[in-house]
């Protein structure tokens, strides 16, 4: 962002006041500010009063080994108990849990608590008879169908940590992940239906079993949910139906209760290496976060509201609010399966007009891909359920904000711009619905029970009005616990840069406007946010230059007014590939597909003669950014050869492809 939109960000005077209804109703109200900066510990422990523990704990948190956090220590409980069972128990049980909506027409399901817990009780059965024991893990590879959110309550039902990788990841990126944690089983399914078609899922899952076995670590079983019907590869002493081992398994499971501390999932996310880190979240302090931001920030009223968060469950956004944080709460919700606009571009809208959607929460690059396509599309429809908007993922912009307070929320309905990371496991910063003045483009502060500060180098606090790193100041009780496999990493990654403090660094920058509130401005390292999803650089990077054409390769991430950022990559060639041939951008841009994901494919490759590096051989990314963005080049003073950018500034209009 430059530092011009900044200071006209800052300068926006627009406020929105809560609407009198929600305030008066506000599940937090402002004197919950005060009350946990008084005694954040006080505060949390009543958090935890939200859920069932079989014992409760002795000590609310223990930092004595910081940066390794233990929360709740003593105390013992079971994650899928608490997302499902006490509500049927609770006489809930005829509730609808997910209103679950397929991508073709009129393929929807209806599942209450009662049933969710019959199916999370039989999968829990099958995967103890897969052979998966407390402590394994487990795989999920799956579309938006109900079975993913069973698979992973089974799994913490067991007591099996599970990792559930985005179907929209490669084989290659699904191997690196189930090598990483070394999982026993994989759930997936024959396909999913994306715009329209039937796209297989299972192949990939077979080609990355077949790279785990060279790698030492077999997947022993894989558990096939028939979705789209699609013929699959066999393998009978691998495959199994689901339909065959959870469909005949018992609906009779005794949940058993784990510590605080037992690991409930690992979730992978780019860093500024080629190595996804494996996020490791808890069970104990993560169902405590995710279920009390849950109630908080969205204001839910289990009895009234009917939820909906577009998200996927591959990522982070997917565990906290579609799954644990909403069912622990007791939550209905609906759950799409597909792609906003199919098989018609006011998909979304119809859905929140059948079911009466009152909690909205989606991320800025949806939104701006609607104002493009007008407001009569969304106009058609009666959207008048809906009280609260929030939004995640990367900066909303003003523009988009108002759109989406005015057309969507038909201006009843606060719009929450809640910050968050994988690592943080739940929202951090953002407005209360039923208190904050909200303003648009400005997460505000962070809520009850978290403490975040703006600060410089040297890790002092920023004035007002001034920019600076994001940071967290004391612990949370959703914190991530470590890098799966790698406490070195993690004590490096986040807890180095202001160790004397003793702060969490984000990986953000962000400005204190003259309120001291929050802008959130993106990224200060390696990593990029492409329509909300994050990709590091470097993995990118590695995967281009393990084409055999390739020798060098950058890849910044350039400002798009669709995506919020595109990759954009700057490849040189090996000798002996001449030029590549004609389709050398087409082949470069696969390659990237196949190695990670459609996610991560270049919108620009220049095939460039040189990079401009530093005396000391840095790649100088600013300089690239400039030239993806078609801005006049910044300063070249401090690169080896500075006749280089002319070369490459020559290239800015190559290799650009639109999807
Ligand atoms: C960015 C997604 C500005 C940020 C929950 C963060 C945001 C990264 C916001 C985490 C927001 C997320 N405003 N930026 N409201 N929410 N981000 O791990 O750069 O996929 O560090 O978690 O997304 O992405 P992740």
């Amino acid at each position: 962002m430059s530092d011009e939109t900044l200071s006209n960000l800052l300068k926006e005077e627009r406020r929105f006041e809560p609407p009198a209804q929600i305030a008066a109703a506000a599940n937090l109200t402002a004197e919950a500010y005060d009350r946990a900066a008084a005694d954040p510990q006080a505060f949390w422990a009543e958090q935890a009063e939200r859920l069932d523990w079989d014992r409760r704990w002795d000590r609310v948190l223990d930092w004595d080994d910081a940066p390794f956090a233990k929360w709740f220590v003593g105390g013992r409980l079971n994650a899928a108990y608490n997302c499902v069972d006490r509500h049927v128990a609770a006489g809930r049980g005829d509730k609808v849990a997910l209103h679950w909506v397929g991508e073709p027409l009129d393929d929807t399901r209806d599942i209450t608590y009662a049933e969710l817990q019959d199916e999370v009780c039989r999968a829990a059965n099958a995967l103890t008879d897969l052979g998966v024991r407390t402590g394994d893990r487990v795989a999920i590879y799956l579309p938006m169908i109900p079975e993913a959110v069973v698979a992973m309550l089974a799994c913490a039902r067991i007591g099996a940590p599970h990792t559930v990788v985005f179907g929209g990841f490669s084989a290659d990126a699904l191997a690196s992940r189930l090598e990483d944690c070394q999982a026993k089983v994989v759930v997936t399914s024959d396909g999913g239906y994306r715009r329209g078609s039937a796209s297989a899922l299972k192949p990939a899952v077979d080609d990355a079993r077949a790279k785990t076995a060279a790698g030492g670590h077999p997947v022993e079983k894989v558990l096939v949910v028939r979705r789209t019907g699609q013929e699959v590869a066999w393998d009978d002493a691998v495959d199994v139906w689901w339909h065959d081992a959870v469909g005949g398994a018992s609906t009779e499971h005794t949940p058993e209760s784990f510590d605080a501390e037992h690991p409930l999932y690992v979730m992978y996310t780019s860093g500024t290496t080629g190595k996804p880190k494996g996020i490791l979240h808890t069970t104990g302090g993560y169902l405590v976060g995710s279920s009390y931001t849950h109630w908080a920030v969205f204001d839910l009223k289990p009895d009234t509201d009917v939820y909906w968060c577009s998200a996927d469950i591959g990522w982070v956004t997917g565990h906290s609010y579609v799954v644990y944080g909403p069912l622990a709460n007791g939550a209905t919700q609906v759950m799409y399966e597909g792609t906003p606009d199919s098989p018609e571009r006011g998909r979304w809208w119809q859905i929140i007009q059948d079911y009466k959607v009152s909690i909205f929460y989606t991320a800025p690059t949806a939104i701006r891909s609607f104002m493009k396509q007008g407001r009569e599309i969304p106009d058609g429809f009666d959207m008048s359920s809906l009280r609260i908007l929030g939004s995640v993922g990367e900066p909303i912009n003003p523009e988009a904000y108002i759109w989406y307070r005015h057309v969507i929320g038909g201006d009843r309905t606060p719009v929450i711009d809640t910050w968050w990371q994988t690592e943080t496991g739940a929202i951090m910063i953002s407005p209360l619905p039923g208190v904050t003045a909200g303003k648009p483009g400005s997460a505000m502060t962070a809520i009850p029970g978290v403490s975040s500060e703006v600060v410089n180098d040297e890790g002092e606090p920023v004035p007002n009005g001034s920019g600076g790193y994001l940071v967290l100041t004391s612990p949370w009780p959703a914190m991530l616990r470590t890098i799966w496999g790698d406490d070195q990493r993690y004590k490096d990654t986040y807890w180095s840069r202001f160790a004397k403090q003793g702060y969490y660094f984000a990986g953000d920058g962000a400005k204190k406007d003259e309120d001291g509130d929050i802008w959130v401005l993106g990224r200060v390292d390696d990593v990029m946010n492409v329509s909300g999803h994050r990709l590091s650089t470097t993995e990118i990077e590695s995967a281009l230059v393990s084409h055999p054409k390739v020798a060098e390769a950058a890849v910044v991430g350039a400002k798009d007014e669709d995506t919020g950022q595109a990759v954009c990559a700057f490849v040189i060639l090996r000798e002996d590939a001449g030029d590549g041939g004609d389709d050398i951008v087409a082949e470069l841009r696969q390659h990237v597909r196949k190695e990670i994901g459609p996610i991560a494919t270049p919108r620009q490759i220049m095939i460039v003669p040189e990079l401009p590096k530093t005396r000391s051989g840095k790649i100088m990314r600013r300089l690239l950014r400039d030239v993806a963005e078609r801005r006049e080049v910044g300063d070249v003073t401090t690169l080896a050869d500075s006749s280089v950018m002319d070369l490459i500034s020559a290239k800015q209009d190559e290799g650009r492809t639109e999807e």
